[in-house]
């Protein structure tokens, strides 16, 4: 059985300030759920106070991107030890979004999960197909390719440490979800190309979340699909009560 995993990932959102009026009505809220993994991924300006209010919480810290140096004369970087020494437990890494805005490649996305590994990090791996690849029939040949080449090098033991997103890009932010059909017919695409990689045992055990326009409303019968594990939430995550309830989708 696969622990349901339901990240927020609030991209260039919220202030300090909003970040702890947020966490600590959340906090609230979700205090007594226990069986499901809850992550906020905030912005690298929100690490620090986010930390102070979830530590010793069940709600874990991740952050939306890294750097794959420890230090270094690399102005503008994170650090995999900098997110580990502020409580990250978690890295979002090649979301579509740096995909496009800030040219990141497979290869790179490739280098930042191995890092984050080294690092104790939980990367959350994203990749999806544009719509473009879409009508011209070529989803599952870029998944195959973005699997094989965002996890080039991934041993046996830690391939089931990583969490998948797949995030088709024309669903995100577009209020246009992949349908549950959709999605389950690409993670079970994904955790086919997982068990030929890493045997069936490994790919029964590796999460795999969609994103891409979750809501309250959408959320269950997403859920209902049998290789869909969990969510990453992008825009349905910035208000509190309605992240509450996707976390909370089969109540
Ligand atoms: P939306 O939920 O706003 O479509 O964003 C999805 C996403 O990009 C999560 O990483």
């Amino acid at each position: 059985m696969r622990k349901p995993l339901i990240a927020a990932n609030w991209k260039m959102y919220k202030t300090t300030r909003e970040t702890e009026e947020y966490i600590k009505k959340f906090l609230n809220l979700v205090k007594d759920i226990k069986d499901r993994d809850i992550v906020l991924c905030v912005p690298f300006t929100s690490l620090y106070i986010a930390e102070k209010l979830l530590n010793g919480s069940n709600v874990k810290l991740g952050a939306q991107n890294m750097y794959v140096e420890e230090k270094g004369a690399y102005t503008g970087e994170i650090s995999p030890s900098m997110l580990k020494d502020v409580g990250c437990s978690y890295v979002i890494l090649g979301h579509s979004e740096r995909r496009k805005y800030f040219y990141e490649k497979d290869e790179f996305v490739n280098k930042k999960m191995l890092v984050a590994l080294k690092f104790g990090l939980t990367p959350i791996v994203c990749i999806g197909e544009t719509l473009q690849e879409r009508e011209d029939g070529k989803t599952f040949d870029v998944l195959e390719y973005q699997v094989k080449n965002s996890l080039k090098n991934l041993s046996k033991e830690d391939a089931d440490k990583i969490v998948i997103a797949y995030e088709p890009v024309w669903a995100i932010g577009t209020g246009k979800n992949a349908t549950p059909q959709q999605a389950q017919q690409a993670q079970n695409f994904i955790r086919e190309k997982y068990a030929e990689l890493y045997g069936k045992d490994v790919s029964s055990k590796v999460r795999i979340l969609y994103g891409g326009s979750i809501k309250p409303e959408n959320f269950k019968e997403i859920m209902a699909q049998q290789d869909v594990d969990g969510g990453l939430v992008g825009g349905a995550s910035l208000d509190v009560e309605s992240f509450y309830k996707i976390v909370i989708y089969d109540k």
